[in-house]
């Protein structure tokens, strides 16, 4: 319990600002416990009926969750910006592999794009011009086009999850369910959270979502699916095309449930793409640009059906209107040139290396380990929590799979991102040291 602070308030209203405020000023962090509801009712002299409302409120918008014993907590990351930066650095030695960031090195420099764009932007474009940049749609279509997805309709969004955000927002309500893998990509889970959605959760293999997974979840009744196409975060699975197919035959018996495939692996995942789209139903496919050509481009491609592009474009233009065509032409630069697709696919290669290396490191050591595409490798292990805290003894930052998980099994994720190969054979003898030959829990999903 974050002692220090002391929430107040008489009414249900009252205690959830005091709690917000509370996450705002940074005394109540990530992971902050809030009082019991009976102790935190006593202490302000109000019904436990009210402190119970408050928390509902506040969970309902994704400021905190309620984990069965361990009662209320602030959300990891909650939709309150705090003042107080929380990311502990890690310690100076450390190899911090505990992030999703790509590799620096690996990211084609933008610099030449800039300078072409300086000549060929540099007129203004005036509001009924802009939307989705029409040169940047046709390379888009293109694009998925060689991946077998026909794209007649297509927009622009300010990375995945701006787009899922949307799409989420243009068929579900608070309080619908959405389904999404387990384990996932962190900030996923909180963006769910976030929007007051009931996730789902579908377990996932080396080979995607499972089919019963799927199953279960219409069957639960979500209005929505986000799948990870490849390079799936943080376990690096893919969909292959025999499981495509088959979850394709779950979802045509499931009426409108709109699904949403996250592809920003596209470029870096060695694999091709299967996708769960099929006629007559809803479905989007979002690829962003992140991850090959650096996050802080903020441009994804979205394509889908007419209804489901139509409503994201729509909505998009009564709010921040679309994506500055000045981005939206620097991709298409990018996408044009050689030099830079040269890059992408160097990274792609290494970024392999590192991963397989690590997996048959840990193969050797009898420490089972996931990552058949991108950029992450997950490990096993039944005390999680341990076993981060011993590697960062050790010297290596890891992310801990409470940040991913819903209902999986313990591992911990590890990042390729910063990882020399000649890095791998120590940190593998970390890792088999973190996790114990014992501990180690079976890799079944
Ligand atoms: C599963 C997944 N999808 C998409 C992205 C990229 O997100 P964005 O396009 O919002 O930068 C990431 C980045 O870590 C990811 O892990």
């Amino acid at each position: 319990m974050a002692a220090h602070y002391q929430v107040t308030g008489r009414g249900a209203a009252e205690i959830a600002a005091s709690v917000e405020a509370g996450v705002r000023s940074g005394a109540l962090g990530p992971g902050a416990a809030l009082p019991p509801v009976r102790t935190l009712a006593d202490s302000l002299g109000v019904a436990t009926a009210t402190v119970a409302a408050a928390y509902r409120g506040l969970r309902e918008r994704g400021v905190v969750e309620t984990a069965g014993r361990n009662g209320t907590r602030v959300r990891p990351r909650p939709p309150v910006a705090s003042r107080v930066t929380r990311r502990v650095p890690a310690p100076p030695g450390t190899l911090d592999l505990s992030t999703g960031e790509p590799d620096r090195r690996l990211l084609p420099s933008l610099g030449p794009a800039l300078r072409r764009l300086a000549t060929t932007a540099a007129q203004p474009v005036a509001y009924a011009d802009a939307g989705p940049w029409p040169a940047l749609v046709e390379a888009a279509r293109a694009r998925f086009a060689a991946d077998g997805v026909t794209a007649a309709d297509l927009t622009v969004t300010a990375g995945t999850l701006d787009a899922v955000e949307r799409l989420l927002a243009s068929r579900l309500r608070p309080g619908d369910r959405v389904g999404i893998e387990d384990p996932a990509w962190a900030n996923l889970i909180d963006l769910v959270a976030a929007l007051g959605l009931h996730p789902v959760p579908i377990p996932v293999d080396d080979e995607g979502p499972t089919v019963d997974g799927l199953r279960r979840a219409v069957s639960a009744g979500v209005a929505a699916a986000v799948v990870t196409s490849r390079a799936h975060n943080p376990t690096g699975a893919y969909v292959t095309a025999d499981r495509a197919a088959r979850l394709r035959r779950v979802l045509a018996g499931a009426g409108d449930v709109l699904v949403i495939e996250d592809d920003h692996g596209a470029e870096l995942a060695e694999v091709p793409l299967s996708t769960l789209a099929g006629p007559n139903r809803p479905w989007a496919l979002v690829r962003s640009l992140s991850k090959p050509y650096g996050p802080d481009l903020r441009v994804a491609v979205l394509a889908g059906d007419a209804a489901t592009v139509a409503r994201v474009q729509g909505r998009m233009r009564l709010g921040s209107g679309w994506v500055s065509t000045v981005l939206q032409r620097l991709v298409v630069d990018l996408w044009n040139d050689e030099k830079v697709s040269a890059t992408v696919a160097r990274a792609c290669q290494e970024y392999g290396r590192r991963r397989t290396a690590l997996v048959e490191a840990l193969a050797r050591r009898g420490v089972p380990a996931r990552g058949r595409t991108g950029i992450n490798v997950w490990v096993s292990t039944s005390d999680e929590s341990g076993a981060v805290a011993a590697l960062r003894d050790l010297g290596y930052a890891v992310a801990p799979g409470s940040l991913y998980r819903l209902g999986s099994a313990p591992g911990f994720r590890i990042s390729v991102g910063a990882l020399e190969l000649s890095d791998v054979d120590k940190l593998a003898d970390g890792v088999l040291a973190a996790v114990g030959e014992v501990a180690v829990a079976p890799v079944t999903v």
